[in-house]
């Protein structure tokens, strides 16, 4: 799907001006990695440091967006799209949908290195697209987006945006004994991954029904997660979910 038939995010898509980026930025985004890539190491689940591997992520330098999607691309289709900013929902979506996913390109400053009001190119890129390197993880985000794109009443959506919180944003999984991480707001946060860790977090076994009816907590660490075995889980939640939509059940 080329851009020009994305009828509701094409004005929010721009490209990455990646020589722009000055010598600071860079050193700000070496920064942000070596605060959390030991942790990550030991903490993150198997399928996000392949994925860290597999789009070519540097650990001393920005991302260049077009070397990542082309590596992405081949692999499950999917795209990490320059867009301006926070995306309105239709647009957010649709592009899901179409397997892109909206990528900011601003990186935050050194001053607030913890945490960013609005995702940057840190949260979307270093958090969340090595995970779209995973056939089903891949699979399941596409799912989403189609699902979501087909509801407009507003009590469904956010149910919806919930199943997004606790497993794109605040996923955990069971892998070797242990809980991993694979949600990228705690690959990205090493407060909010430090606070699972350190076991101050319910971790709950991944029930759709559950999670659907957890609302989120955006202004604090999080105080339950939901548990998956493997990521056919949320695939087939995603399923259950969109048969629940079709049903007027959700
Ligand atoms: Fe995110």
């Amino acid at each position: 799907m080329t851009t020009e038939t994305l009828s509701h995010a094409a004005p929010f898509i721009i490209s990455q001006d990646y020589a722009a980026y000055t010598p600071e930025q860079h050193d700000v985004w070496a920064e942000l990695v070596r605060r959390v890539l030991p942790e990550l190491c030991k903490h993150a689940a198997q399928e996000y440091l392949q994925g860290f591997e597999i789009i070519g992520l540097q650990v001393d330098c920005l991302p260049n967006l077009a070397a990542i999607s082309a590596r992405l691309e081949t692999r499950t289709g999917w795209n990490s799209t320059p867009v301006s900013g926070f995306l309105p929902a239709p647009a957010f979506f649709e592009m899901l949908a179409s397997r892109r996913f909206p990528t900011t390109t601003w990186l935050r400053s050194r001053e607030s290195l913890e945490y960013t009001p609005e995702p940057d190119i840190f949260h979307d890129v270093f958090g969340h697209v090595p995970m779209h390197s995973h056939k089903v993880f891949a699979d399941f985000l596409q799912r989403y987006g189609r699902v979501c794109a087909s509801v407009s009443d507003a009590g469904v959506l956010e149910k919806l945006g919930r199943l997004f919180w606790y497993t794109v944003e605040f996923g955990v999984i069971r892998q070797q004994n242990e809980t991993k991480v694979y949600g990228s707001g705690l690959i990205s946060s090493h407060g909010e991954c430090a606070n699972v860790i350190a076991g101050h977090c319910a971790i709950h076994d991944f029930s759709l029904s559950e999670v659907l009816n957890t609302p989120v907590k955006v202004d604090e660490f999080q105080k339950v997660l939901f548990a998956i075995d493997g990521f056919d889980q949320i695939y087939e939640a995603m399923y259950e979910a969109e048969q629940r939509v079709e049903h007027g059940t959700l």
